[in-house]
């Protein structure tokens, strides 16, 4: 089976997101749920056959998914660590504390760890400015982070992402 095509599952999801939304366009957002949910990325590829399925230019497709970050357009590590470094988190170390992960991790921005657990880029603000400086890793938000919490995240990642079975997605 051709691991990069869109799995039947998928396939059947999108179909019904056709059948769903008479304005195609209400279903782009979930369509690219469904093509992230199974590839944990929205590469050119996955986006042109989905396009297909769900009647829409791939070109709506791939802007929407450029627009929204929480979509990876290429393979990431099982943690996808997303730093805020907007003003108010860039005035409480955003900056420092990406540098600090890059170090920590031994990659640049963007590049997968070795053991294939952690990505880290950067992003545009996240809407938790109260609480910088802040992180998204794949759903959930890290606040008031501190370089010890960013230490003690890693080790928990570290953690759940080597047992069987990998992180909960
Ligand atoms: S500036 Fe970082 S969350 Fe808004």
């Amino acid at each position: 089976m051709n691991t990069m095509s869109l799995s039947k599952e998928s396939i059947e999801k999108l179909q019904e997101l056709k059948d769903k939304f008479p304005d195609r366009r209400t279903a782009i957002l979930p369509a690219l749920h469904v093509v992230y949910d199974q590839f944990g990325y929205v590469g050119d590829e996955q986006l042109k056959e989905a396009a297909e399925v769900v009647e829409l230019p791939y070109v709506e497709l791939a802007e929407n998914a450029s627009f929204y970050t929480m979509f990876p357009k290429k393979p990431v590590g099982k943690y996808f660590i997303q730093v805020c470094t907007n003003l108010s988190c860039a005035l409480l170390g955003a900056d420092s504390l990406v540098d600090y992960l890059l170090e920590k991790l031994n990659v640049k921005l963007g590049e997968i760890t070795p053991d294939g657990l952690f990505t880290v880029v950067t992003v545009e603000c996240l809407g938790s400015c109260g609480s910088a400086p802040m992180m998204q890793v794949n759903d959930e938000y890290h606040e008031n982070l501190t370089r010890e919490r960013v230490d003690e995240l890693l080790e928990e990642f570290r953690r759940e992402g080597t047992k069987k079975g990998g992180p909960p997605s």
